[in-house]
């Protein structure tokens, strides 16, 4: 019951790059985006037009209370401050990939003024990021779940107005590094709102990467009663390595889209315990294995996760990547 094609969005330049704490030059994300797109990839998730004025919530030491583990995944979302100058380049990133034609470049914009510097930078898709957690909304976007909502449903207007496709995402679906477990209903709560504004895909993030199928399975099950499973991908993070298993299952339930980061990019370099998306090499190998179609050229995106590791100077989090590199 397989899909026999899987959409693969890579969300490495924005998702993992937003989190390493030495900038990385434009021109290093632009041609890291080249590659990906060289390799097949037809959706890259370029950068992200967030408050370059943002200031965590919450406190660190708020979060230390709950887990030292869960505090270190949530220094890689809140507390590296300078993920605000890593993204304060989105124009240039926009205009550096604008010659290239056979793929789409989502970003994300969190309100009108993401979405208008966006636009203006000549950006066709866009993102908003909504969360299933009350705790999480407020230390990642400064408000409520309905709050963000109702920022959104203006983001959404807009964007459609002039035919901009807008991509939903919903953090923390099966835990939330404040709260623990999260109840499918809250998911299921926002992906039915996020739709009903006019989202055209919804991503389910596992956030910290927590979720087994034990716990994606349900949250699914929920959300598919009220959204239709072709409008939905998953978003796993790799922390406790559950993610492979976890898109798995998500397939065997209908699901075709999938996000992914190259060489797993993604977490606080810093933080013990925090990690990023799972690997894009990984997800293909997988999807190779099971005779799905991705496009993906798996050789030519070992290439780009060579070129962009090389630059961090630290090694793949693909397990697939480094085991073909020596064959
Ligand atoms: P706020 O402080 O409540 O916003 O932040 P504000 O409206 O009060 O504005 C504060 C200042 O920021 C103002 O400047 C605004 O103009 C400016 P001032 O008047 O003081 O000079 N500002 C902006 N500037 C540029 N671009 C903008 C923008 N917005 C406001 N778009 C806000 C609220 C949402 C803006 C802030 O909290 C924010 O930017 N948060 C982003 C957090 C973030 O980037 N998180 C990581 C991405 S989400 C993610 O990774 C999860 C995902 O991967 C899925 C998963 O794994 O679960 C998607
Ligand atoms: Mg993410």
């Amino acid at each position: 019951n397989i899909p026999k094609y899987v959409k693969i969005v890579e969300v490495g330049p924005r998702d993992g790059l937003q989190n390493e704490k030495d900038i990385v030059p434009t021109a290093v994300k632009v041609e890291l985006i080249k590659m990906l797109v060289n390799s097949g990839l037809q959706v890259v998730e370029a950068t992200s037009f967030v408050s370059p004025k943002w200031v965590p919530q919450v406190t660190i030491k708020e979060a230390f209370i709950h887990n030292i583990i869960k505090m270190s995944i949530f220094c890689s979302f809140n507390g590296c401050q300078n993920s605000k100058l890593q993204l304060a380049d989105a124009k240039d990133v926009i205009k550096g990939i604008k010659g290239i034609s056979n793929a789409r470049f989502p970003v994300l914009t969190p309100n009108l003024k993401g979405l208008e510097a966006a636009l203006a930078a000549g950006v066709k898709e866009v993102a908003v990021f909504a969360a299933a957690s009350e705790s999480f909304s407020r230390s990642n976007i400064n408000c409520s779940i309905d709050e963000s909502l109702a920022r959104y449903r203006d983001v959404a207007s807009a964007a459609r107005k002039l035919f901009i496709p807008v991509r939903g995402y919903i953090s923390c679906v099966v835990g939330c590094p404040m709260e623990g477990e999260v109840h499918p209903s809250k998911v299921a709560y926002v992906a039915e709102e996020l739709v009903k504004m006019g989202c055209d895909e919804i991503s389910l993030g596992d956030t910290i990467g927590v979720g087994t199928p034990g716990s994606v399975i349900p949250m699914i099950e929920a959300v598919k009663k009220v959204v239709p499973i072709e409008k939905l991908a998953v978003h796993f993070h790799d922390t406790y390595g559950q993610a492979l298993s976890n898109i798995l299952v998500s397939l065997q339930m209908g699901i075709s889209v999938v996000d992914s980061s190259v060489s797993g990019l993604g977490g606080c370099p810093y933080a013990k315990g925090a990690t990023g998306n799972v690997a894009t090499e990984d997800v293909v190998y997988m999807l190779n294995g099971l005779g799905v179609k991705t496009n993906v050229d798996l050789r030519k995106l070992i290439l780009a996760g060579d070129f962009i590791r090389k630059h961090l100077g630290r090694p793949s989090e693909s397990k697939a990547a480094t085991a073909l590199k020596k064959t």
